[in-house]
């Protein structure tokens, strides 16, 4: 049984029969399943903020809570030391990948669109060390821009649709301090190959085109589907020094 089986099983059989009502429940109301709804929705923000309304507090309803920070996320901390560093988790959902960042020792600052979903992770982890706001991608704070040294977003550009992915790339790029790294976690799917979605698993073409503003992309892994987890791109950018 694959990674995602598995946690299936964890969570247990009633855990995954309550996903499966509300991915129906979450699709009729998916601006992007319905005519008209992506003009009146583009950000998708009344559609995120839907996921955790009708939610009314099970994680079982909202799609991409796992509980658990995510396995691609998890193996790539692993090998690495976050200490000391200022880092952002973006589109923080829950909080589980979020408070991986601060086990791993970095200083994190984590924020979603939706108000709901941070309560909600300020309230499944009363102590964390993890500051949690309410902020968008695409209007945040001006003091974060160049504020952190490890950039990480897992799973939310791939939840936005393609248009808004340039203005989403010069959002990320915007935070990362000289010398600092985005690590981008995200479905794979082929250059020309239509998933329908959302999601939208993203194209190589699409990863490189977060390469904006001085961030290099240094290291794609294109991670093949195995056991329930689908194929993946782990990408890594980074920024030079200062004057470097
Ligand atoms: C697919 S979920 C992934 C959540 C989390 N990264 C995870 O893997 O569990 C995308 C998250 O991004 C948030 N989001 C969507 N648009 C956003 C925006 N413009 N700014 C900040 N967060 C946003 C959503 O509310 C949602 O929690």
């Amino acid at each position: 049984m694959g990674r995602e089986g598995a946690r299936t099983e964890v969570l247990g059989e009633d855990f995954a029969e309550r996903r499966v009502r509300a991915r129906e429940r979450l699709d009729a109301v998916d601006p992007h399943k319905r005519p008209g709804g992506i003009e009146a929705d583009p950000k998708r923000q009344e559609w995120f903020e839907a996921v955790y309304a009708l939610a009314e507090d099970d994680p079982a309803a909202v799609p991409w809570a796992h509980l658990e920070p995510r396995p691609l996320l998890e193996d790539w901390l692993a090998a690495r030391s976050l200490v000391g560093l200022r880092a952002l988790d973006v589109g923080c959902g829950l909080g589980d990948n979020a408070e991986a960042l601060a086990r791993a020792g970095a200083h994190v600052l984590a924020f979603d669109l939706v108000e709901r979903a941070v309560q909600w992770a300020r309230e499944r982890f009363p102590q964390s060390a993890v500051d949690y706001r309410v902020a968008d991608l695409f209007n945040a704070p001006s003091e974060w821009r160049g504020a952190f040294d490890f950039v990480h977003e897992l799973y939310t550009l791939q939840a936005l649709p393609e248009t808004l992915l340039p203005d989403a790339a010069r959002a990320l790029a915007s935070f990362v301090a000289p010398g600092g790294t985005l690590l981008v976690i995200s479905r794979a799917r082929d250059n020309g190959e239509d998933l329908g979605g959302p999601p939208w698993p993203l194209a190589r073409r699409d990863i490189e085109s977060l390469a904006v503003d001085g961030l290099r992309l240094v290291a794609l892994e294109d991670i093949p589907a195995s056991g329930g987890l689908a194929r993946h791109w782990r990408a890594e950018f980074r920024r030079g020094e200062a004057g470097g």
